[in-house]
């Protein structure tokens, strides 16, 4: 074993791992041979390449796309789509993914993300955690439509036992624990400016989960379409864990992208102003995608139609449905890398941690929306802000949890 895993060190030029391989005790050696094993180095070693050669997207053309504003709708239009939509909740033909892979690194918790407690005392009577807070809407749909939503939850290699142990210290937030399942997505090793990989703390190829569009690859490795068809579910609703106002189970989603006959669906919010640093839904080069900030010309960041509205301006929340024929088709579609430039500690070849002070390593990561270049249409809703989005991204400032609890204060003394 040993032999093999320095021969796809030597192979991959990543000889540097087998000075330090040398100098670690029995059992850490062990452990890192047979992580050697599993990594995909032909795919590190490509991405290396495309990062020395510079890889920039070509886009061509960047059109407007079509959305409705949910609060816009007619009344008759409102029903229509509901009941359609109910139906299909009713029946327990719709189940919810919550993605909480992610590292949160900028809200900078020490567990997973969903495991953050927030001060909701006012509404909760206690603090309450993020996953606390996503539970509400599967109770709420059970006393509304009588059925136990299927809830699956996708978390990275290093976050799963911390976060199934977390429902069940919790029991399951009093949701039917045969309802829930979780999965986990894959990972990618980080890699430095030269293209080799690092050893992190302990004493492994340091690697991170591979982006929230991990998540089509692993629905099929991981039999979790399977199960979701064994089920009978026939749409999946897909958004992030870190928006507390997520609005998961809503039949007026459902129903308006089943009136289009779409197979996939996006909700959004709308800008206010042209220089709020997000990605926005439009066409690029024809297809569905979502252009982010730093690709957009000012000119047309800023460009209006005939009525004064920004002609892109809805911003993605990653809020997403997909009919489980469109799932099934993603599952083996291969996703660009994206990568990201990031501080990340190591160990070096005296086996002695070293803290870097600017960024040392690129992370990649495949982006969900990436998908949606596949699918002709797409059904969009824009919703409010206030109704359906208070994300918890940073520790402080913008979109953090004292942004979000307000914004979910708010809510729910409107609402109840
Ligand atoms: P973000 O892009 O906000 O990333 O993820 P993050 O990792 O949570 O936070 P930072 O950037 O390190 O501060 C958006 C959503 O996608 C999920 C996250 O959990 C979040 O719900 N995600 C992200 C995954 O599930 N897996 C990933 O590999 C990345």
């Amino acid at each position: 074993m040993e032999n093999k895993a320095i021969s796809i060190l030597k192979y991959n030029n990543q000889e540097h791992i087998i000075e330090i391989l040398e100098k670690m005790n029995l059992e850490r050696r062990e452990n890192l041979i047979n992580q050697i094993l599993g990594v995909n180095f032909k795919e590190v070693n490509n991405l290396y390449n495309e990062l020395k050669n510079g890889y920039k997207e070509n886009i061509n053309t960047i059109e407007p796309i079509k959305y409705v504003e949910k609060n816009k709708l007619l009344l008759e239009e409102k029903n229509e789509y509901d009941s359609i939509g109910s139906d299909v909740i009713k029946n327990n033909k719709l189940a919810v993914i919550t993605m909480a892979g992610g590292q949160g690194t900028r809200l900078g918790h020490k567990g997973p993300k969903g495991t953050y407690m927030l001060n909701l005392e006012d509404i909760f009577g206690k603090e309450v955690s993020i996953f606390e807070v996503l539970a509400q809407n599967f109770i709420k749909a059970k006393s509304e439509y009588n059925v136990d939503i299927n809830w699956y939850i996708m978390t990275s290699n290093g976050n799963k036992r911390e976060t199934v142990k977390f429902f069940e210290d919790n029991n399951y937030f009093n949701l039917n624990k045969n309802n829930i399942k979780f999965f986990v997505q894959n990972d990618i090793p980080v890699i430095d400016e030269n293209g080799k990989v690092i050893i992190g703390k302990d004493y492994l190829i340091k690697t991170a989960s591979n982006g929230n569009g991990g998540i089509y690859e692993v629905l099929k490795e991981q039999n979790i379409l399977k199960d979701m068809k064994d089920k009978g579910i026939e749409w999946v609703f897909v958004s992030g864990v870190d928006n507390i106002l997520v609005n998961p189970i809503d039949s007026i989603f459902v129903g308006l992208t089943i009136k289009n006959g779409d197979m996939i669906a996006a909700k959004t919010v709308k800008k206010v102003d042209a220089n709020e640093k997000t990605g926005v839904y439009c066409k690029k080069n024809g297809k569905i995608g979502v252009i982010e900030y730093n690709e957009i010309s000012d000119e047309l960041r800023n460009a209006k139609d005939e009525n004064g509205d920004l002609l892109y301006s809805q911003s993605n929340i990653i809020s997403h449905l997909y009919n489980i024929k469109a799932l099934d088709l993603l599952t083996d579609v291969d996703l660009r890398y994206h990568r990201a430039h990031k501080k990340v500690p190591y160990i070096d070849n005296n086996l002695q941690e070293v803290i870097p002070t600017e960024p040392n390593i690129y992370k990649f990561e495949k982006f969900i929306f990436d998908a949606f270049e596949n699918f002709d249409n797409i059904s969009i809703l824009s919703v409010n802000k206030e109704e359906e989005f208070a994300p918890i991204k940073n520790a402080e400032g913008n979109d953090s949890p004292e942004t979000a609890m307000k914004l979910y204060t708010n809510f729910l003394n409107k609402h109840i």
